[in-house]
């Protein structure tokens, strides 16, 4: 039986792609700072994991190690925080970034080394439509996500003569995400010289993510990649419309990419 090792399983896209593997025959050691290492007996071995804390990165590790070393890592573990550029203090920024991306960073720190020792892994780490264009008021998740992206081509050229292999998922929105994951900046208030752009903006990705995909099928998406031999390294999963915008981004030029963008979050003005 194959092992996979996957954070941010305490709900969410972590929590269905966690259950996905489970049922596609995966043993599941999943992380989370919600979990307290009680074996529920259904198939997933929950154990306590901040991946912000270099020491319960460590623990995690070497925890889920003695049960048995991960053949992948599916890294899910992120948060945001809605805010103008202006307004998101450098706090808020860094604790985006020291979840999603320097989250990332500690655990490949400590996974690599056993699957190099192994012979072989598959690294997922989840990145974002996000982490291909800019929304507004999602400055510092667009940051985190973008450094990702790099970071993940890095990896991948460097991990590939070890049999390691590396994935980015790119999910667009999903009916899953928890608002306590997304906190508004402290300053957001009616105060605030964006407050109209950002209620309308904040309202539209509110709408959007409650509308959005399903993440069973995201996480049956990713189980049945990782059942094969050789994975994509970029792996989008979501409508036609968030390809078109990637797509208008990619092709379109910066002009017309921040003319549409705008106006479907924050309207005219
Ligand atoms: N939902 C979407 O539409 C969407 C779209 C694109 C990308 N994504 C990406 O998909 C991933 C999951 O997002 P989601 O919205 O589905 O999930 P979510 O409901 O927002 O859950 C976030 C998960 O991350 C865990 N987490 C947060 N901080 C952590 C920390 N310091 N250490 C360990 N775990 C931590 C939470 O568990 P604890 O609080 O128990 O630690 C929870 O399990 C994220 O990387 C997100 O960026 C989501």
């Amino acid at each position: 039986m194959k092992t996979v090792w996957v954070t941010g399983a305490s709900s969410g896209l972590g929590l269905h792609t966690a259950l996905a593997l489970r049922d596609d025959g995966w043993q599941v050691i999943a992380g989370a700072r919600s979990f307290d290492g009680i074996d529920r007996g259904d198939g997933i071995r929950r154990l306590p994991l901040d991946v912000t804390d270099g020491e319960s990165v460590r623990r995690f590790c070497e925890q889920a190690a003695k049960i048995a070393p991960p053949d992948a890592l599916v890294q899910c573990a992120g948060m945001l925080v809605l805010g103008s550029c202006e307004e998101t203090d450098p706090e808020e920024f860094r604790r985006v970034m020291d979840t999603n991306f320097m989250g990332m960073v500690r655990m490949n720190r400590e996974v690599l080394p056993r699957m190099r020792e192994t012979g072989g892994g598959k690294i997922v780490m989840f990145s974002s439509v996000n982490g291909l264009m800019g929304i507004p008021f999602q400055s510092a998740y667009t940051a985190s996500k973008h450094a990702i992206e790099g970071y993940a081509e890095c990896l991948a050229m460097e991990a590939k003569p070890f049999g390691i292999q590396v994935m980015l998922v790119e999910p667009g929105d999903h009916r899953s995400g928890s608002d306590r994951y997304r906190p508004r900046a402290r300053a957001m208030t009616g105060k605030s010289p964006y407050a109209a752009a950002y209620e309308a903006g904040t309202a539209r990705i509110h709408r959007d993510e409650s509308g959005g995909s399903d993440p069973d099928r995201l996480g049956r998406i990713i189980a049945r990649r990782l059942d094969r031999k050789r994975i994509p390294f970029r792996l989008r999963i979501g409508t036609l419309k968030e390809s078109l915008a990637v797509y208008i981004h990619r092709f379109g030029g910066a002009r017309l990419n921040a003319a549409v963008v705008r106006q479907y979050y924050c309207g005219k003005k």
